[in-house]
């Protein structure tokens, strides 16, 4: 490569630098040759403004130069300019730049105007060349930019893509020479992988063909994302130093960070309330090893919903923090974490620290998992009596079924309960349907299921009992239920009680204690008729 002449780069686009011989630090000069509004990039430092000079020369002549781009206001950008000043014919001119570098330039006293990218939309029409302005603060100054040429696609990254190597090469190669001496560059030149990754972003945006950086090699389209996938995984600046320290504020930073950011995720795409609290479990143990429990209390209609993760190992906690969970003002739980043993005022920021973070988080996915349960519940529900109705009654006995359980049913109606709605009203009916629920479910365990049929009937499952213990358990309820009143009332019933067999199937088994029932009916009701002995 002749790197005495100007190298066209992109269409009608030139590198105009001049390489130094054994200098790791090359710095680029470009052109944009566009007629009487060509655009010079970066004009460079005194010390190779002669073969810049040459160069342009080549190409066109001063008077045609509208704009000088200045990335930034560093030496190796702007040093030659109060000399080329000078030399510039008179002229409409301007420096394109960002206001946070203009108000360091003007202190060089130059006569020449800024165009100002950031007053200006992030543009410049210079003649037919559109040219976009991309802004990437604090990589490595905070009013840094680079520009895009629309054209060619060809886009001038400035300080980011640079490099300091004893090796040049024009274009970057896949080679570790190539890829140790941008590393190199960036991780002394950006303050932060989160600043360097996020210039990164702004410019893949705009998906360039090839990137022109002020410093190294040109990159060529399928060369950049190798380059921006190493870039991207770089400790810089701040982070490099720090990272060394395994105690450093910093390093506990981005831990804590890292852990938020994986816990937003969890909680993002809808994993359990369970499956969050044991990531805020893990994330908060590798912090604090002498956390032993986390529990969070949920408000459910009435009821509470205690969820938790860890175990009790010590009798007394020396160090808890119990926080509410609120959702749009309302308390919807607590959240309690217990430690073994007292915390430093350290720890004990850094935790609250972490909670003030993740309790918004906490309290959404609580409230999303108490309205499931709601919904659930709701959906399985007999609304008048709270009992289980019909289609959670089925969906328990085919479970019992398919898990091989024994247990005995009772079907049961209430006797002559037509003419109870018709003599007293509907409202007593409920009255009388509540209260016989009420019963009902008192009897029984929370292992079985005691569920509203339709209407009158009833239907109880009892799990793991013989159809002779259901039968006097029925009929002692039956007992109880015809020797006192009933909402003013003197009600009774009638029931058949089975016990599943061997042979049965779910319609089997109920159409037999229904039909059982049906014979209690016929020998004349308040009786209990059971299969079983
Ligand atoms: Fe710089
Ligand atoms: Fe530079």
């Amino acid at each position: 490569m002749d790197f005495s002449k100007p190298i066209e780069i992109a269409d009608e686009i030139f590198w105009v630098g001049h390489v130094i011989p054994d200098d790791p630090f090359q710095c680029h000069v470009y052109l944009i040759r566009n007629g009487q509004e060509s655009v010079l990039i970066d004009p460079g430092s005194e010390k190779v403004l002669a073969e810049v000079l040459d160069k342009i020369f080549q190409l066109t002549s001063l008077k045609n130069i509208k704009y000088v781009v200045m990335h930034h206001q560093d030496p190796d950008i702007t040093g030659c300019f109060s000399t080329l000043e000078k030399l510039f014919p008179a002229g409409e001119r301007y420096i394109v730049t960002h206001w946070r570098t203009k108000v360091l330039l003007e202190h060089y006293n130059w006569k020449t105007p800024f165009y100002l990218v950031d007053a200006n939309n992030w543009k410049l029409q210079a003649g037919d060349r559109e040219l976009e302005f991309i802004f990437t603060p604090y990589a490595h100054f905070p009013g840094a930019i680079c520009t895009f040429d629309k054209k060619t696609k060809t886009l001038f990254s400035s300080d980011i893509f640079g490099s300091i190597s004893n090796k040049f090469f024009f274009f970057a190669e896949d080679s570790e020479d190539y890829y140790k001496g941008v590393e190199f560059f960036h991780k002394h030149y950006m303050p932060s992988k989160y600043i360097l990754r996020y210039a990164l972003d702004q410019i893949l945006e705009k998906d360039p063909e090839l990137i022109a950086p002020q410093h190294g090699s040109l990159i060529k389209k399928d060369m950049i994302e190798k380059v921006v996938s190493r870039l991207k995984n770089l400790n810089c600046g701040l982070y490099l130093l720090e990272a060394a320290k395994e105690n450093s504020d910093l390093n506990k930073l981005i831990k804590i960070e890292e852990w938020i950011k994986r816990l937003f995720d969890i909680v993002i795409f809808g994993s359990s309330f369970e499956n969050i609290l044991k990531a805020v479990y893990r994330g908060l143990k590798e912090e604090f090893p002498e956390m032993e429990k986390i529990t969070v209390l949920g408000y459910c209609d009435g009821q509470e919903l205690l969820f938790s993760v860890g175990m009790e190992r010590s009798k007394s906690h020396s160090f808890k923090v119990e926080e509410d969970l609120v959702y749009k003002g309302t308390k919807i739980g607590e959240l309690n974490i217990q430690f073994r043993s007292e915390l430093n005022d350290e720890q004990k920021y850094i935790l609250h620290l972490l909670i003030s973070q993740i309790r918004n988080a906490l309290s959404v996915s609580l409230k999303r998992e108490l309205d499931f349960i709601r919904l659930e519940k709701k959906a399985e529900t007999d609304p008048l009596t709270g009992l289980y109705n019909k289609e959670y009654l089925l969906s328990f006995i085919r479970q019992l079924i398919t898990r091989n359980k024994d247990f005995s049913i009772a079907f049961i109606d209430l006797d002559r309960f037509k003419s109870i709605n018709d003599t007293y009203g509907h409202l007593t009916g409920d009255c009388v349907l509540k209260e016989l629920s009420t019963i009902l479910k008192n009897k029984f365990r929370s292992s079985d299921c005691v569920a509203r049929f339709g209407g009158e009937e009833f239907v109880v499952v009892a799990v793991d009992m013989d159809g002779k213990l259901l039968c006097q358990k029925i009929d002692s309820i039956r007992q109880e239920v015809s020797s006192k009143e009933i909402c003013g009332l003197n009600v009774t019933f009638s029931a058949g009680v089975t016990s599943f067999r061997i042979e049965d199937t779910l319609d089997s088994v109920l159409e037999r204690a229904d039909s059982l029932l049906y014979r209690a009916k016929q020998e004349g009701r308040n009786r209990v008729i059971c299969d079983s002995g």
